[in-house]
C-alpha cells in the first residue's frame, strides 16, 4: 500500500452502528489486537491491556452493564459479536492517552481488514462497578489497578459505512 492509499484508509474509517451476527474469525481479531499493541505509549510503558471478548455471555453482560450506566435497556454494542475492551494501568500518568491511542489503532486495523468498528464509551464507569471488578478479577487483572478506557466493538457491517460529516471550520491553525 502506498502513502496515498494509507491516508485514504485513515480517512475512510467510520463508526459502524449496525452489524451482522456473523462471528469475526479469530485470526482477524489476532491481527487487530496485535496492531493495538504497537500503539505508541508514554515512555514506552505499554500501560494498556486489551481484553478480546467473543464469548456471547460475557459480551452480553458487558452490554447490559454498559446500558445500565446510561439508564437504557438497549444494546449499546449495536449487535456487534466481538468487543475489544481497552483498560490501562492507573499508576501510569499517561494511561488515558495510551489507551485512547490503542483504541484508534484497533479501529483503523479493523477497517483495513474490512470490518466495522466503533468506540463505545463508559468503560471507566463499567469497571468501577462490583460486576465489572468481578470480571477483571476473573481475568486475573487487579480491578484497583486498571481504568476502563473504551470498548472497540467489531463485526461485519450490516450495510454501507455512513458518510463522514463535513469537517468543521477552524480544525487546523497554521503557524508559518
Ligand atoms: C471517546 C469516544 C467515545 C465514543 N462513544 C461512543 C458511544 O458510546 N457510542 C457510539 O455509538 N459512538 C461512540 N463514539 C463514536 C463517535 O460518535 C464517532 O467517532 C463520531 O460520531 C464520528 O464518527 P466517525 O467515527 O464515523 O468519524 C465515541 C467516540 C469517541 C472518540
Amino acid at each position: 500500500m502506498n502513502a496515498n492509499e494509507f491516508l485514504k484508509e485513515l480517512e475512510s474509517r467510520r463508526s459502524v452502528r449496525s452489524y451482522k451476527s456473523d462471528p469475526v474469525p479469530k485470526e482477524l481479531i489476532e491481527r487487530i489486537v496485535r496492531a493495538g499493541t504497537y500503539a505508541p505509549t508514554g515512555m514506552g510503558r505499554q500501560s494498556p491491556v486489551i481484553v478480546a471478548v467473543t464469548d456471547k455471555a460475557v459480551r452480553d453482560s458487558l452490554s447490559r452493564l454498559n446500558a445500565s450506566i446510561m439508564g437504557s435497556a438497549g444494546d449499546p454494542f449495536y449487535g456487534a459479536p466481538a468487543v475489544l475492551l481497552v483498560l490501562a494501568d492507573k499508576t501510569v500518568p499517561t494511561c488515558v492517552y495510551d489507551g485512547s491511542l490503542v483504541m484508534g489503532e484497533l479501529m483503523h486495523a479493523a477497517h483495513a481488514l474490512g470490518l466495522g468498528s466503533c468506540w463505545i464509551h463508559r468503560a471507566r464507569e463499567e469497571f468501577e462497578t462490583p460486576e465489572g471488578k468481578a470480571l477483571l478479577e476473573r481475568l486475573g487483572l487487579d480491578p484497583e489497578r486498571y481504568v476502563g478506557i473504551g470498548h472497540c466493538i467489531l463485526g461485519y457491517a450490516n450495510g454501507p459505512e455512513p458518510a463522514p460529516k463535513p469537517r468543521k471550520e477552524g480544525w487546523v491553525h497554521w503557524v508559518e
